[in-house]
């Protein structure tokens, strides 16, 4: 397994990209189920959950094309072809690995009229059920058996009717699998409750460049009009707001100054309301985000909350920037059970965190110190990758591969602005 190495203490400076963002990618992806004709997704991220939903649309049938990518690049063009499915099964192997496969589940059961999809099983940060997914596409008129381990959904004629969802909680993906099940139905559909991120925006702009009807766009409440079927698309992925966000605490932490290129930044306007809050200065700029901390970091209290409230995805970060704070700071995570995994290895490089269900008091200390520590989950993963860029000494992060996930080529990025990092592989 890889390890990350860092010296800590240089404040970044510099210009930094910002990839396409993952969670946009992951239901872009399984677009290309809804036509035979090509889907061409650009900007798409060089992450290891990119791969793994690739090897499972070609379980599928889909074929993917990557296309023009120079070692040098950041981001893919590829191009996904559905015109011939071989198989409707989502095997357990490949679920078990990325729980965002069952975002095959709504479009395969509107293209093919059924689908097989093992369940996706908890995760380090909570149980994560996948029952608002059923509820959705049985509203709009799926039959869902579970057995096995495998949820089964079919589409009684072969067509989805279409109908009305209403989400008792906000929920992303469960949103993400009603848009995509409800573009080919045979009638309307309305969802209320529907989540609002920026990922869900970009997957409705995608769907109706593929001639999808799709109103209410970027709001609760959404009107779909079903269509016969989609054709094909060219469509660049949206860039990623966490991404962005994680760099831009770095800067934060290291009291350096960054310009994080392709960050926008009203679609993470509760991050940067918060980089401010902190004393942090921000500034937006054609193209970009510029991010400088000088005159160290003001003690938040923050509270996660679906969008547009505060990311849940920037918890970790946060808390590792506010363990340099002056003065002590109130974390409260709403979204998941068990998103604190970050804080006993952040208490290992001296943080002083208390957290007492769903809420965290971080004490900020004069220094972090450098030690060996565990990544757990991505976003945790970064937290510590955070603190290991101001604390005294040297940190070695194990189990990188959960930041692969999420982050493209990061240690290149960090080092092209100044930080001490390398790669350390044991293979
Ligand atoms: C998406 O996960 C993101 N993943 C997560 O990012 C993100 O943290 C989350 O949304 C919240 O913003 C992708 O987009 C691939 P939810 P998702 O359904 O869709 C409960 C990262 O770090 N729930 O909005 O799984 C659930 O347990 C990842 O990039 C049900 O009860 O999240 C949670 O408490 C981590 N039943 C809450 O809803 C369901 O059927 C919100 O989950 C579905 C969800």
């Amino acid at each position: 397994m890889d390890r990350i190495l860092i010296r800590g203490g240089n404040a970044l400076a510099g210009r930094l990209p910002i990839s396409g963002a993952k969670n946009a990618a992951l239901t872009l992806m399984p677009c290309a189920l809804l036509s035979e004709e090509p889907l061409t997704l650009r900007n798409l991220p060089r992450l290891a959950d990119v791969d793994t939903f690739g090897h499972l649309l070609n379980q599928l049938g889909v074929s993917t094309l990557v296309e023009g990518a120079r070692p040098e690049d950041f981001g893919r063009v590829m191009t996904l072809r559905a015109n011939r499915l071989t198989s409707t099964v989502a095997p357990y192997d490949i679920v078990r690995k990325m729980r965002a496969s069952i975002l095959v589940l709504g479009p395969l059961v509107a293209r093919a009229g059924e689908a097989t999809v093992s369940l996706p099983g908890g995760c380090a940060i909570g149980n994560r059920p996948i029952d608002l997914h059923l509820k959705a596409l049985e509203a709009l008129g799926a039959e869902i058996e579970l057995a096995a381990g495998y949820v089964r959904a079919t589409a009684p004629k072969g067509r989805l009717p279409g109908g009305r969802v209403h989400f008792p909680i906000v929920s992303v993906g469960a949103t993400e699998n009603a848009i995509m099940a409800a573009v080919t139905a045979s009638g309307p559909t309305r969802i209320d409750n529907a989540a609002r991120e920026p990922e869900i925006v970009d997957l409705c702009r995608c769907l109706v460049a593929m001639g999808a009807a799709i109103e209410g766009i970027g709001t609760e409440t959404l009107e779909i009009e079903g269509r016969e079927r989609l054709h094909g698309a060219t469509y660049a992925v949206m860039p990623d707001r966490i991404e962005a966000g994680s760099y831009a605490c770095a800067a934060a932490i290291t009291g350096g100054a960054l310009e994080l290129v392709g960050a926008r930044a009203d679609e993470m306007r509760a991050t940067v309301d918060a980089l401010i809050a902190a004393g942090v200065t921000v500034e937006e700029r054609p193209g970009a985000l510029y991010v400088a901390a000088k005159n160290g970091i003001a003690p938040l209290e923050l509270s996660t909350a679906p969008y547009p409230g505060f990311a849940t995805d920037m918890q970790a970060q946060f808390m590792a920037l506010l363990t340099r704070a002056n003065g002590a700071s109130v974390l409260t995570e709403t979204i998941f059970e068990n998103r604190y995994m970050h804080v006993p290895e952040l208490a290992r490089m001296g943080a002083d965190i208390r957290v007492s269900g769903r809420t965290a008091v971080v004490r900020g200390v004069d220094r972090l110190i450098g030690a060996p520590v565990m990544a757990t989950d991505l976003r945790a993963s970064m937290s510590l990758i955070l603190a290991g860029l101001a604390a005294q000494g040297e940190t070695q992060v194990n189990r990188v591969y959960h930041l692969d996930r999420g982050y493209e080529r990061l240690e290149e990025k960090l080092s092209a602005v100044g930080a001490n990092i390398e790669r350390v592989s044991d293979g």
